[in-house]
């Protein structure tokens, strides 16, 4: 499973990248509006540090914006792609892109069904977003079996982001149902690497090796 960072933050991501645990960054308005810089500058920054598929959200909800976009974006860096939400003139705008060789990822999906339009409109990645839906008391990680189920009966190349991710357990549950990426805040990318047990266990190791003559 491919491990994305969801973040607009540099320092985040260069520490991903570090880590060795960015194999592409998820960007959307929100977490571009929490950086404080302008989009352009967000932009230059992410795509000169990292060798991976990078998104980038559209804002127009009309079909030619969300397509004048697209190719805008497309043209910044060979490794841009496209968010586009998940609506009707989204999927005109995924089949333009598709046609174009812009690559895409459709965003706010919430349904399987949403999941199999997206990859029938030429969708690089679709984005389920799992928290989100936790969130209102529904499992979200009941939609990805689903979509991992759709897809495996037929030959899209569509591949499958985990997103809204907010705990590790959701890392877990991906990489067992075979989504083939997961998008991951920074926070919860650092948890990962935790367990009290290591930390016992160095200690100890430690304590001990202070016995062994020297
Ligand atoms: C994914 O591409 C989105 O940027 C992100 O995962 C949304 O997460 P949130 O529900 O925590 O905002």
């Amino acid at each position: 499973m491919k491990f994305f960072i969801d973040s607009a933050q540099i320092e985040e991501i260069r520490e991903a990248i570090a880590l060795g645990v960015c194999d592409g960054v998820t960007t959307n308005p929100s977490l571009v509006a929490k950086t404080g810089k302008s989009f352009d500058q967000v932009i230059a920054e992410i795509t000169e540090i990292v060798d991976g598929p990078i998104s980038l959200e559209t804002t127009a909800m009309d079909v030619d914006g969300m397509v004048k976009e697209a190719r805008a974006l497309a043209a910044r860096h060979d490794n841009v792609v496209v968010k586009i939400p998940m609506t009707r003139e989204g999927m005109q705008a995924t089949k333009i892109c598709f046609e174009e060789g812009i690559s895409t990822n459709v965003t706010l999906i919430f349904s399987p069904l949403q999941a199999l339009l997206a990859a029938k409109a030429g969708a690089t990645y679709v984005s389920p977003f799992i928290g989100r839906l936790d969130d209102i008391s529904t499992e979200g990680m009941s939609l990805i079996s689903d979509i991992v189920d759709v897809f495996g009966n037929y030959a899209f190349d569509t591949e499958i982001i985990v997103a809204s991710v907010r705990h590790p357990i959701h890392i877990l549950d991906s990489a067992r149902m075979g989504a083939d990426i997961c998008t991951i805040p920074f926070g919860v990318i650092k948890k990962l690497y935790d367990h009290p047990l290591t930390d016992i266990g160095i200690q100890k190791f430690l304590s001990d090796w202070e016995k062994v003559p020297k």
